[in-house]
């Protein structure tokens, strides 16, 4: 069912910019239902953990700062195809290359402030998942 599955946040910027109401709707009208979902706020040392396979790339620093500046929403999407399905919705890494009428096209402020995070594939969509949800926090 692995699959089925897939991770996201909505990053700093986007949640104070209040785009996160416009985004779940979003999600929820591309046929993902939602499966477990919190709003938090990284530690530096939670965000680099997250990101750890940047470790040691010239945005690793700017990035681990970005995504704990701020609250964030994290949630768990479930759907056929999910991983590369939300990744088709939220659009290019780069907001000035994301197809109109995605998420970052729609919600970006920069290739740094890209509104929302998908994952890139099942096994890591798992992992992200384990990293912010216990099992008694899923339906
Ligand atoms: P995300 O993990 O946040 O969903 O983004 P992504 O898969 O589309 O892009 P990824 O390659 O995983 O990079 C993670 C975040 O780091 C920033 N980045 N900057 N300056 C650069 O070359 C560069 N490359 C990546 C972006 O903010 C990206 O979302
Ligand atoms: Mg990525």
């Amino acid at each position: 069912m692995a699959e089925k599955l897939t991770f996201t946040m909505i990053k700093p910027t986007a949640f104070k910019n209040n785009n996160t109401g416009a985004i779940l709707k979003m999600i929820n009208e591309a046929g993902f239902t939602i499966k477990a979902m919190k709003l938090t706020r990284l530690t530096p040392a939670l965000a680099g953990e997250f990101y750890a396979i940047h470790k040691g790339k010239p945005f690793y620093d700017a990035l681990v700062q970005f995504m704990s500046s701020g609250p964030i929403v994290a949630a768990l999407l479930e759907k056929e195809n999910a991983v590369e399905d939300y990744r088709t919705l939220i659009g290019a890494t780069n907001p000035d290359n994301a197809a109109e009428g995605t998420i970052r096209k729609l919600y970006a402020t920069s290739f740094q402030q890209n509104a929302v995070h998908g994952s890139d594939s099942d096994e890591n969509a798992n992992l992200e998942a384990d990293f912010f949800f216990s099992k008694t926090e899923r339906i």
